[in-house]
Order: structure tokens, then sequence, then C-alpha cells
């Protein structure tokens, strides 16, 4: 039987309830087709800050190391707001992705055909669904550039500082994986920069041009982010794969959620060196709504998924949980966040366990025939 080790990280919030949904769909995975998945739990976030003082504890970035993949759900809120940044609960992302190094963020931005009502776009715009990938450097630019940090002036007051800086090698990675993945799908990759302000933005354009001529099978374009904020509601399907650095990539990300109707929809992976990988629900920690059994498990649950596609080779198995969600949705089951007249709201727990009903149903029908 294989064997994956996986660390756990429920975190802060809806972060505990979505991953109790994740993690137990999962074990219905190993238990259909004989996977060994050895969960380890860990504490990180807000969590690990009332526990042990920091974010990000030694011991749980020791079994992240260790791990073949990690699942996260969220970290943060209000009662840590008020920390300085370094010591805040988010710092604990901020070092699990630099020290796992997994720059590769990729964001898939589908919108299910049963969802279609719940995107605030008109149906002219959103015609039969959207369907973009998008890919976010992680582990540079004005997150993690330096200086930065506070000092004060001569005159009393303060003074705040961020870098934004992106080495040659930091941009041909991502761009490359970047250009692998729009290879796969369509052939079109739209590379997002500040080009005509920010000098990173001008090497990232050149260092662009430069990797296309390694995959002449890809169409390169170039658009300035403030127009392609703008482009992603005025005309979304003429994206396909949008590569960016970190800050761009996290601002265009959440408005791209919002095409499919809620951020609760949406899963994440992040890929680095040495297969280390990283895979979170794109939405926070929504303090407001947790522990009452109303988040959206299925961007944790689609997390899972992309774990089993990109971190084990399981395609089939992601293929089986994709499938589940899908048919659940068409079945006309919601959670608040994607909620509508005339369909049958449901809550966290109930939405895992549809889920997992439907993964039954594929397997029975899959071993059924066979296969
Ligand atoms: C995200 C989040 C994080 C980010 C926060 C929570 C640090 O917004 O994953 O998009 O800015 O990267
Ligand atoms: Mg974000």
């Amino acid at each position: 039987m294989d064997k994956y080790l996986i660390a756990v990280l429920p975190g802060d919030g809806i972060g505990p309830e979505v991953m109790r949904e994740g993690v137990k769909t999962l074990k219905l995975i190993g238990e259909r087709f004989s996977h060994n998945f050895e969960l380890r739990e860990a504490l990180v976030g807000g969590g690990a800050i009332d526990k042990f003082g920091q974010p990000l504890p030694a011991e749980s970035l020791s079994l992240c190391k260790d791990a073949s993949a990690t699942l996260l759900g969220a970290v943060g809120g209000s009662k840590w707001d008020n920390l300085p940044s370094s010591k805040r609960p988010e710092k604990a992302l901020l070092g699990l992705r630099g020290e796992l190094g997994v720059f590769a963020n990729l964001r898939p931005i589908k919108l299910f055909k049963s969802l279609i009502s719940s995107s605030p776009l008109k149906r002219s715009v959103i015609k039969e669904g959207i369907d973009i990938l998008i890919v976010r450097e992680l582990t540079g630019g004005i997150y993690f550039g330096h200086p930065r940090g506070r000092c004060d002036l001569p005159d009393g007051t303060v003074k705040a500082i961020n870098t934004l800086s992106y080495t040659e090698m930091e941009i041909e990675r991502i761009f490359r994986v970047a250009f692998k993945l729009a290879r796969e799908r369509s052939g079109k990759l739209t590379s997002v920069d500040k080009a005509n302000i920010l000098e990173t933005s001008q090497l990232w354009r050149e260092i662009g041009e430069r990797i296309s001529k390694d995959y002449p099978e890809v169409k390169l374009n170039h658009l300035y982010v403030d127009n392609c904020a703008m482009q992603l509601i005025k005309d979304p399907h003429q994206f396909d794969v949008i590569v960016t650095g970190n800050l761009f990539g996290d601002i265009l990300s959440d408005e791209a959620a919002m095409l499919t109707g809620s951020i609760g929809m949406l899963a994440s992976a992040s890929l680095g060196k040495d297969k280390k990988a990283l895979y979170e629900p794109v939405h926070g920690s929504a303090p407001d709504i947790a522990g009452k059994d109303k988040a959206n498990p299925l961007a944790m649950i689609m997390s899972v998924a992309l774990m089993l596609r990109y971190s084990f080779n399981l395609y089939k198995e992601a293929k089986v949980i994709e499938e589940a969600v899908e048919e659940v949705l068409n079945k006309g089951y919601r959670t608040q966040d994607i909620k509508i007249k005339g369909k049958k709201p449901v809550g966290t727990k109930k939405m895992g366990d549809l889920v997992r009903k439907q993964i039954n149903l594929i397997c029975d029908k899959l071993e059924s025939r066979g296969g």
C-alpha cells in the first residue's frame, strides 16, 4: 500500500471546521483506493501564538519539512490583529511558504456551471462559465524584500518601508512553471506587471520574452496590472493562464475569485523545488462565521484534490473528488456563501457528508465497471 505523510495545519477561525471535512474526505479516498495517508496535526497561526508565543513553532515547521505535502486551513483573527506584523498569525503563512520554498502558487478560477447565477457578473459576460488559472509568484517580491520595517524620523514622525525586488532566477522559474501549464491548457499565457513604472516589472517582461523562446507552442502577451484588473471584469474569457508577481497575484486572485460567485469555492496549490508543496483554500479564516457550521468546505476539499494530483500523481482520485463536488452542486446543495433562492441550504458538515456520499457512489460505479 502506498504511504504518504501529510502535515495537517487547521489554523484559526473556520480553518479547523473546513479542515475536518477535508481530512474526512481524504481518509475516505484512502479507504476506497487503498492508500495509506498518515496525517499529523500541528498548530500554526493564532492558536500557536496563544500556546507557544509564536505563529510558526519550530516543531510545526519541521513536521511540514518532513511531510510529502502540507494541508493548511486558514490563519488569523481579530484577537491577534494588534500584534506587530512580525508576530501576527499571517507570519506563519509567509514563514511556511518561504521555508518550504513553494514559489509557484496555482489558483484555479473555475466557475461551475451550476453556480453561474452566483456570479455577480451578467450572464452575457460569464457565458458558459469561467476557467482561468492564476500562477502567482509566492516567495519573492514585496512580501519578502529587504529593507523593510519602520523607523523614526528626526521630526518625530514615522516612516515605513517595504521593498519590491525580483532576481532573474526568481522570475525565470515562475515563468517556466507558467509556460508548462499554459502548454497543457490552451497555449495562451498572459503576464501581468507594471512595466510602465517599475524596474522589477521591466525585468519581468524581458525574462518572460526570453523564456518564451523555449515554449514556441505558447503565445505570451503582457498586460499592466491596472488594465488586467479591468479586463477580468470586462471580458474574462480573454484569459487562460495568468502569471504575475506576489502582490499583484494576491489582489487579482481575490478579484477573479468573485467571478466564480464565492471565494469559498477556490482551492490553491503552492509548489516548490524538491517536491515540497502546500495546499490551502484561497479564503481566509472568516472569524465572523467560525464555529457556526456556516463555512463552505469545498475550497478545502478541492485543495485536497489538488494535493492528490500535484504531489502524489493520483489523478483518478483527484478527479473523483472534483466530480463529486460538481455533482453535489448540480443537485442544488448550497452553503450560505453561494446560496440562491430555491436551492437547498446546508452547513459545513452536511456539505462535507454530501460530497463523501457522492464519492462513494462514484467509486461504487467505478468498481462495478471493474475500473
Ligand atoms: C492569500 C492571503 C495571504 C496573502 C495573507 C493571509 C497573508 O491573502 O493567501 O492570498 O496575502 O498571501
Ligand atoms: Mg489574498
